[in-house]
């Protein structure tokens, strides 16, 4: 049975299953939030020590401002409601993308890191402002700044990853089978999962079903066996 330490989860079709739901891409993103749940009390049962969750990327930005507004102002709410309870269950929330965010939204989001940051259940972290060809050419570029030589240990070493093993699993909801500049050095020998739900309506039992399909797969990591 393959161990599992980390997953890793683009969260697509809120958007579109708000519209066929309800005509509003918003309720999609509030049914968004449910799923979190539930994904993270799972992941907790199965003793899962990271997970990795694609909230918002660099390219999200392009979207109408109201619906960027709405998305901050969800967080905003879901971080101020939960976080307490997260600390309790010993859940240690981390941002991984750059900060730069309305100062309201940084400030509960640092305040959440720093009220966290002891604890060692369960490693949620949340990305944000999140690309990945960004993050490698800010890890060489600070890895050139500091006169460190550039090798897969090194840049490993300075990803906003570097104290955590790579993503075991990739799951993408959403029926759309892409990576999206999502993790894409961490993701190199992920077993990755596609599911055509929307992710508001990704259950736990499908989650259960993918983690136990994960389970039994034969992992080489590029060898012959
Ligand atoms: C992708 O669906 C989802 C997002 C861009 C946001 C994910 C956000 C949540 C689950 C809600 C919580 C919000 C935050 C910021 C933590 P999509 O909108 O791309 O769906 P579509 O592909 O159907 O358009």
């Amino acid at each position: 049975m393959n161990p599992l330490k980390h997953v890793a989860i683009i969260m697509d079709g809120n958007g579109r299953w708000g519209l066929k739901h309800y005509k509003s891409r918003n309720k999609g993103h509030r049914a968004g939030l449910k799923t979190i749940e539930k994904i993270i009390k799972i992941s907790i049962k199965k003793k899962i020590k990271y997970l990795t969750l694609f909230a918002f990327s660099t390219e999200n930005w392009k979207r109408p401002k109201s619906e960027i507004k709405y998305l901050f102002k969800l967080l905003e709410t879901f971080l101020t409601n939960k976080i307490n309870e997260f600390n309790k269950e010993n859940i240690k929330l981390t941002v991984i993308g750059e900060k730069k965010f309305p100062r309201k939204i940084n400030s509960l989001l640092k305040k959440s890191e720093k009220l966290t940051k002891n604890n060692n259940k369960l490693q949620i972290n949340l990305a944000l402002n999140y690309g990945s060809r960004k993050e490698i050419v800010n890890t060489i570029k600070s890895l050139n700044r500091k006169n460190i030589k550039i090798n897969e240990k090194n840049i490993n070493n300075h990803l906003y990853t570097s104290n955590m093993p790579d993503p075991d699993l990739l799951i993408r909801t959403g029926n759309t089978n892409r990576l999206s500049n999502f993790l894409l050095w961490q993701l190199s020998y992920s077993e990755i999962f596609f599911s055509r739900k929307f992710w508001p309506e990704f259950t736990e039992t499908d989650y259960l079903k993918i983690i136990n399909k994960f389970k039994i797969i034969k992992r080489n990591f590029g060898e012959i066996s």
